[in-house]
């Protein structure tokens, strides 16, 4: 019976805390931000937001990635290691959020796209 009454506390608190975390993000400013190109990321970055209320914003480098695997893993590998950044589109207003998630799709194991937005 004991055990029981600590298990359920556990438990409420548990789910209290998880709650209190929902709140507390759907109350900040959030944006969520993806760079997808085949729709994994953008799915993920819409699940996000729908369960936090977060702002989703759309990656758009004003030169796009070459489609095929080794040419595209090249290109990132080159401009990582050359500190080359892609400039984007349009930037979103970063004064107007606490909390920023940023979702990109992975390459080469160790590298991920770069891009500036100022
Ligand atoms: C050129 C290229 C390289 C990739 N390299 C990796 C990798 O090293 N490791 C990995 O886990 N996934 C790798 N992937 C898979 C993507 O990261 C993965 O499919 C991702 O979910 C795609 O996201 P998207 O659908 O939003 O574009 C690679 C995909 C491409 C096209």
């Amino acid at each position: 019976m004991k055990l029981k009454s600590i298990l359920m506390a556990a438990a409420i608190m548990m789910l209290t805390s998880c709650g209190l975390f929902a709140q507390n993000t759907k109350n900040s400013k959030t944006l969520v931000m993806y760079f997808s190109w085949g729709g994994t990321t953008e799915k993920m970055a819409k699940m996000i937001s729908s369960s936090n209320g977060g702002q989703l914003f759309k990656i758009e480098p004003t030169k796009d990635y070459p489609t095929s695997y080794t040419p595209c893993t090249e290109v990132v590998k080159e401009e990582l290691d050359n500190g080359i950044f892609r400039q984007v589109k349009k930037a979103p207003d970063f004064s107007k959020y606490d909390t920023i998630f940023v979702g990109v799709r992975r390459i080469a194991t160790r590298y991920l796209p770069s891009f500036r937005f100022a």
